[in-house]
């Protein structure tokens, strides 16, 4: 019996190995996510029923518990060398010739795009992944094979037969712009620092070792170097290295191209030039690399990077100018951001003038003085940014101001604070902090909040004349307070006021939103509202049982929790009420939607597939008849619905409690459901 269930566990690992390759590497998926989803559901609970057949290896086994600190650093089997860079095509033409002189001219060179994302080495031990190590000093890096193993498309263990028994694969750890931008807006939203760039989004993500944030935030790889031991057992070819790397399953460029005269490696870099605008992730140049493994011995390395490859790296939309000055402003949810004013500088069509410097990390990093020459880039972001500061061209430095963030705030005076191991730095005084306070009526009023029709000016006029001292007192604003401010006529000022009075009827999961809780983005929002209904309900809802709701982790039940523990937000959030603003879903709605209350007092566990309706569907028909969905058995299940393939655990469960199991078809017959 055992024996078969063995033989299901391997079947479902091998089909989602499967594909998870098609998906990852070959880029043609032949499942649909949500069956995806449910193999991985069914393999996982047939796993945590017979731990003996366990395999780090599995599927399920990427997301593990997170690495405690301690010594991490590992020393590399190789030194991770990096390449000598050039800039221009002249420089490329001398390392062709130079090769060309050692070796002859009947040899290939394999040119490939230059990724900028952050270096890695993987170990593979008979085909399983066993560590991941950056780049470190090229000698020692940090072992961060917790977080590497939660990008799904590096194999935890390698595809084919005859896997040489140990392998040594490096690669690029990237996150593509969207996901990059995905986060950033999200970041902005809960009033988190941004990342200045994807190459230290993913930085930033690796070295935290969570698993779960590492896979959240899906980052990507992309391998270029396979190496072993016995170097024999490899082909001599690189470029058939490349293709032997995709085969066992890892993802490595489609671009590689083997060229055979310094024309063809001409027309690589002119293609790319613009052709990289076109790719989903970063990339700085390209990287040319001698084809035959055996013709390396003989062309040689320097101390620091072979002689066989170099890096081209293509022109950086940069410029130099002076630094005047910095600003702190001081954002709605109080985190301090540096922006440097320039003097003004023409950056591939516009005018540069201001540029941001992200946090006080970097400050310190670029060892930034007022006057100084600095190197402004354009990059795929749509803010410029400072990536370096010419030393050289600084006056007596000691004559000069180095900037560095401040202590104080520089709106109200409060002492600023920085949370260990966070880069923000941020204003604790939520409640007196004029920025703040102005920065969050302008969230509240935004469009994908209250959706009130008033601009940045007007906010601030509103709140430096006392007019409107908390979003609650919009709704206090008559029309002829409204005229008082330059610029508004009877007309004008009489849209405004019905822009904000026609705001009350926003729905309940917007003002969740507008009110602008830590970390409650516009997701969570909209969770939190489909499931509690109402603000008070939310507001009694325990941490255990905030958690409990899908999507909700511990870090934003708490921000909740905080939140209305703070008597000044309640006493707004009456305010508000009183005013009309949607506190909860709106009885009729819910009428609609339950159909009567027959559920009400159930706790419903389901499992497995439905014929007739989707199990996410089944969960939220429970939900709306006022029933509660329960993910694992326990005492408190009143009932339990199960499809095909139920997990053998949850059912065993119920059945030694003596809960009530029902097939779909018996659910819905006995509360005449749908
Ligand atoms: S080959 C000995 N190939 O660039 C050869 N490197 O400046 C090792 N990089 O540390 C590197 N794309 O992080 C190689 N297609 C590519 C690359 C690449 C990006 C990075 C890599 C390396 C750095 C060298």
């Amino acid at each position: 019996m055992s024996l078969l269930y063995k033989h299901k566990i391997e079947e479902l690992r091998q089909k989602l190995r499967q594909y998870e390759y098609e998906y990852y590497i070959l880029n043609s998926p032949t499942i649909s996510d949500v069956d995806y989803d449910m193999m991985m559901k069914d393999l996982e609970a047939l796993e945590a029923d017979f731990p003996e057949y366990y395999d780090s290896t599995s599927p399920t086994q990427r997301v593990g518990s997170d690495l405690t600190s301690g010594d991490r650093s590992v020393a590399h089997r190789f030194p991770m060398l990096s390449l000598s860079n050039t800039y221009t095509q002249g420089e490329v033409g001398e390392f062709y010739d130079r090769i060309e002189k050692e070796i002859g001219d009947d040899f290939c060179v394999v040119a490939e795009i230059k990724y900028d994302g952050v270096s890695i080495s993987l170990i593979y031990e008979d085909g399983v992944l066993t560590r991941a190590v950056t780049r470190g000093d090229g000698i020692r890096g940090d072992d961060v094979t917790a977080s590497v193993r939660a990008i799904r498309s590096i194999p935890l263990r390698l595809r084919g037969e005859g896997i040489p028994p140990l392998l040594e694969v490096r690669g690029e750890i990237l996150l593509p712009w969207t996901e990059f931008n995905r986060i950033n807006i999200e970041r902005e939203q809960k009033g988190e620092p941004l990342f200045a760039n994807p190459r230290n989004a993913v930085a930033g993500t690796i070295k935290q070792l969570s698993p779960r944030i590492v896979s959240e935030r899906k980052p990507d790889a992309i391998f270029y170097y396979l190496l072993s031991d016995e170097e024999g057992i490899l082909p001599h070819s690189h470029f058939a290295r490349l293709e032997m790397m995709k085969q066992m399953g890892l993802k490595v460029s489609e671009h590689a191209k083997l060229c055979r005269s310094l024309k063809e490696v001409y027309e690589y870099i002119d293609k790319w030039e613009d052709g990289r605008r076109g790719l989903d992730v970063a990339t700085d140049g390209i990287v040319l690399k001698v084809d035959d493994y055996r013709l390396h011995g003989q062309i040689g390395f320097t101390a620091k990077s072979p002689k066989w490859a170099i890096a081209f790296k293509y022109p950086a939309e940069a410029a130099h100018t002076r630094l005047l000055s910095v600003d702190f402003q001081v954002g709605r949810t109080g985190v301090i951001t540096p922006v440097a004013n320039l003097e003004g500088v023409h950056i591939s069509g516009t005018m540069v003038r201001r540029a941001s410097l992200h946090n006080a990390d970097i400050i310190r990093e670029l060892d930034l003085h007022i006057g100084d020459m600095v190197m402004v880039e354009k990059g795929g972001e749509i803010i410029p940014k400072i990536t370096g500061v010419k030393h050289d061209e600084r006056g007596a430095a000691d004559l000069l101001v180095r900037v560095e963030m401040p202590t104080h705030c520089p709106a109200c005076g409060a002492t600023l604070v920085k949370d260990e191991g966070e880069a923000g730095t941020y204003c604790p005084n939520d409640v007196s902090c004029p920025p703040q306070i102005v920065g969050r009526i302008e969230h509240f009023a935004s469009r994908k909040a209250m959706d009130i029709n008033i601009g940045p000016e007007t906010i601030s006029e509103l709140y430096e004349r006392g007019l409107v001292r908390d979003v609650s007192e919009l709704y206090n604003l008559t029309v002829a307070d409204i005229m008082t401010l330059p610029l508004f006529k009877e007309k004008s000022a009489s849209k405004l006021y019905d822009s904000i009075q026609g705001s009350k009827a926003t729905p309940f999961a917007k003002v969740l939103f507008a009110i602008g809780i830590k970390y409650v983005g516009e997701t969570v929002a909209r969770d939190l509202a489909k499931k509690t209904k109402s603000l008070d309900h939310l507001r009694a809802m325990s941490e255990d049982e905030l958690t409990a709701i899908d999507g909700i982790g511990p870090r934003i039940a708490k921000s909740l929790k905080d939140y209305f523990s703070d008597e000044r937000h309640i006493a707004l959030l009456d305010r508000l009420e009183h005013h009309g603003i949607q506190m909860s879903v709106p009885q009729n709605e819910k009428d609609e939607a339950l159909g009567g209350d027959t559920l009400s007092g159930q706790i419903i566990v389901v499992s497995g597939v439905f014929s007739t309706i989707e199990r996410e569907a089944l969960k939220d028909l429970i939900m709306t008849h006022g029933g509660k969905v329960g993910s694992g058995v326990t005492s408190k299940t009143t009932l339990m619905v199960i499809g095909d393939n139920v997990g053998p655990s949850k059912l065993q469960k119920a059945e030694a409690l003596g809960t009530k199991i029902m097939t779909e078809e018996e659910f819905f017959n006995t509360y005449n459901l749908k």
